[in-house]
């Protein structure tokens, strides 16, 4: 509805009348469910009813006789109970009847939208099955398809159209109490380029990882999708398309738009607010961290999340090629921000190992679109300048793989197929463990696939990918090989920081995570093909994560939660959502002395 409603007011009028739109918010039943919870969220200020329209207070058959008859919503609900449990096994069946990918993303939407509390115990509990459907590689068909498969608003659209007003847009978000915002503009969401307003699945996606993967509260949670417009031609002819219809904004406007968001979160939630960028295009995204992230609470998943998980991944190698990070040389597919994020946390690993920054920029190379990065090229950036050599130009990536002989491949252009077979197969020869990782998404976009890495290199390397694959078979063995992604960081990072109050996030708090995560691979993990801890102890992992970052804060003093906590395990667990129903019934609700009205019914429900 405040969708409808927003759109139907930006087709009226290029800057909308806010005053109008308010009355028609108001008007609408959204705007009514506002009302209520902007006061906070007290169950005792509502209805009965709303407890059978309120995904975040549904339980379906699960609420017990005694809340059925003190709510008033008795007789609405078939008489049978279910336990939770129970209910999550008839999800499991529902889930397993859907064959297609994306009928499976529109089902656990719909059961979010339904019934809160299940939905994250699913997905919690089933990580490994459900975490690919709700986040890569999935979301990025939902997104493709986000004007066909669009039913409820999920998240905040701030279009360019709101520019002074955004502060007013944020307050129509009902949840009194966000801590972490995920924001995208949808320029470049994962390998698929620009995808507009139907990028807002990413920020939803990720946010729901933060409260599967590290217990943060949901309503502490807010997606946003800023929309200045969309290059994709497809999309602007498409009927379906449900953003602006427009082209990009860019320059002053654009600039101007995202620092009054910046503010208007601040004002509207507070300076430790944390603000998570995702999927902007490369110049942006290196651009917004430079400029925010000294003055707010923020952090880019694309350059410095997926460093972390690379640096995790380099680190945990070192059960099996004993080389310090110092020791190795980097070849990048790929010069765009998941790269230059990556060499970047990298470099600062081996300055930490004692290796001077001129020298640590040295091992580490990189070849784009264009073909290698070379000291004569004249369309660099400043943050690619860094990594250009003193070389030849090529644009021959597999000449340059020979010539340069790098100990570790890693490919984040969304290049699928660019790890060729001799490409592979240089690794082999050149090295007795060859690390590779493929870190494009979705999987369409991968490098090379798992199978691919392992058959070329005689079973030699140490596989990473950005998507999941499917288990591999080489000399009779299986490997599950492990997918270094940043959903391994971030909700941890998230977490830590969220708790503590952190009022800036430096690259040390990445490398921190990144740490805490290898510690946590165990032998078999390596054995297995994994870098990484598999995705059914991500949870753990998380927890872990959180805790180290939060040591952190408060040992570097910009931790603002205080007192500092004593017991820091248990200061954690009490931020954490639960996954458990909670009783809709009064803190204090004793049943009735005179309880053969109700007794009664049980037995005629039972019976
Ligand atoms: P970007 O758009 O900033 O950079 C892409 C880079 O790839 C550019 O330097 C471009 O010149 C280069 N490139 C494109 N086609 C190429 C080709 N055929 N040969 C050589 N280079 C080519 O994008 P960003 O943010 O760096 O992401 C790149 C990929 O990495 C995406 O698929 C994204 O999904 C993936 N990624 C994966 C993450 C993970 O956790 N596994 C996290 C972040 C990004």
């Amino acid at each position: 509805m405040i969708m409808s409603v927003i759109t139907t007011c930006s087709k009226t009028a290029s800057r909308w009348s806010l005053p109008r739109c308010r009355q028609m918010l108001k008007n609408s039943s959204y705007g009514v469910h506002n009302e209520a919870s902007s006061r906070g969220f007290t169950p005792s200020q509502y209805r009965g009813i709303d407890y059978l329209r309120e995904a975040r207070l549904y339980k379906g058959t699960a609420f017990s006789l005694a809340e059925r008859q003190t709510l008033g919503i008795h007789g609405l609900l078939p008489a049978g109970f279910r336990t939770m449990e129970e209910q999550l096994d008839l999800c499991r069946l529902s889930f397993s009847r859907y064959s297609e990918d994306l009928n499976k993303y529109v089902y656990m939407m719909e059961l979010q939208d339904r019934n809160e509390k299940l939905f994250f115990r699913l997905l919690t509990e089933e990580v490994e099955t459900m975490m690919p459907i709700v986040y890569t590689p999935t979301v990025g068909v939902a997104c493709q398809k986000f004007g066909l498969i669009f039913h409820r608003p999920r998240g905040l659209f701030i279009t360019i159209n709101d520019r002074g007003h955004v502060y007013d847009v944020l307050r129509n978000w009902p949840e009194p109490e966000v801590r972490a915002v995920v924001v995208t503009d949808g320029e470049r969401i994962l390998g698929l380029g620009d995808l507009g307003a139907c990028g807002m699945g990413i920020p939803v996606g990720k946010l729901s990882l933060y409260t599967a993967l590290a217990g943060i509260q949901p309503h502490h949670c807010l997606p946003v999708h800023i929309d200045v417009g969309t290059n994709n031609e497809e999309f602007l002819n498409d009927p379906l398309y449900l953003g602006l219809r427009r082209r990009r904004a860019h320059g002053n406007v654009y600039e101007a738009l995202i620092d009054e968001f910046m503010d208007a979160v601040v004002r509207r939630y507070g300076q430790n607010t944390l603000i998570q960028f995702e999927d902007f295009a490369n110049r942006n995204a290196f651009r917004f961290l430079q400029k925010y992230r000294n003055s707010y609470c923020t952090f880019n998943d694309d350059i410095q999340g997926t460093a972390a998980v690379v640096l995790a991944g380099m680190y945990a190698s070192r059960k099996i090629v004993d080389r310090k990070i110092s020791d190795h040389t980097f070849l990048f597919l790929g010069a765009g921000s998941a790269s230059i994020g990556i060499a970047n946390l990298l470099v600062k690993a081996m300055e930490s190992e004692g290796t001077s920054a001129d020298a640590a920029c040295d091992k580490v190379w990189m070849f784009d679109i264009h073909g290698l990065l070379v000291e004569s090229r004249k369309d660099l950036g400043e943050q690619q300048e860094v990594y250009a050599k003193q070389h030849e130009p090529s644009s021959n990536f597999a000449e340059v793989v020979k010539q340069v002989k790098p100990t570790v491949l890693l490919g984040a252009s969304a290049a699928p197929g660019a790890f060729t077979r001799e490409v592979l197969e240089s690794m082999r020869n050149n090295n007795e463990r060859p690390i590779i990782f493929a870190l494009s998404n979705p999987t369409s976009k991968c490098e090379c696939t798992a199978q691919e890495a392992y058959d070329y290199t005689e079973g030699r390397c140490l596989f990473v990918s950005g998507s999941p694959f499917p288990p591999v078979q080489f000399n009779g063995k299986t490997f599950h090989t492990g997918q270094g992604n940043n959903a391994h960081i971030f909700p941890g990072v998230a977490l830590g920081v969220i708790v503590s109050g952190t009022h800036h996030i430096p690259d040390d708090i990445f490398v921190t995570a990144a740490k805490s995560v290898a510690n946590q691979v165990s032998d078999e993990d390596i054995t297995n093909g994994a870098l990484y801890p598999p995705a059914s102890r991500i949870k753990d992992c998380s927890s872990q994560i959180a805790l180290d970052v939060i040591e952190y804060a408060y040992r570097n003093a910009i931790a603002s939660t205080y007192p500092e906590p004593e017991d820091k395990v248990a200061f954690v667990q009490s931020n954490q959502y639960s996954f458990c129903y909670d009783s809709a019934l009064p803190v204090k609700w004793t049943w009735p002395k005179d309880s053969c009205r109700i007794a009664q019914d049980t037995n005629i429900l039972k019976g």
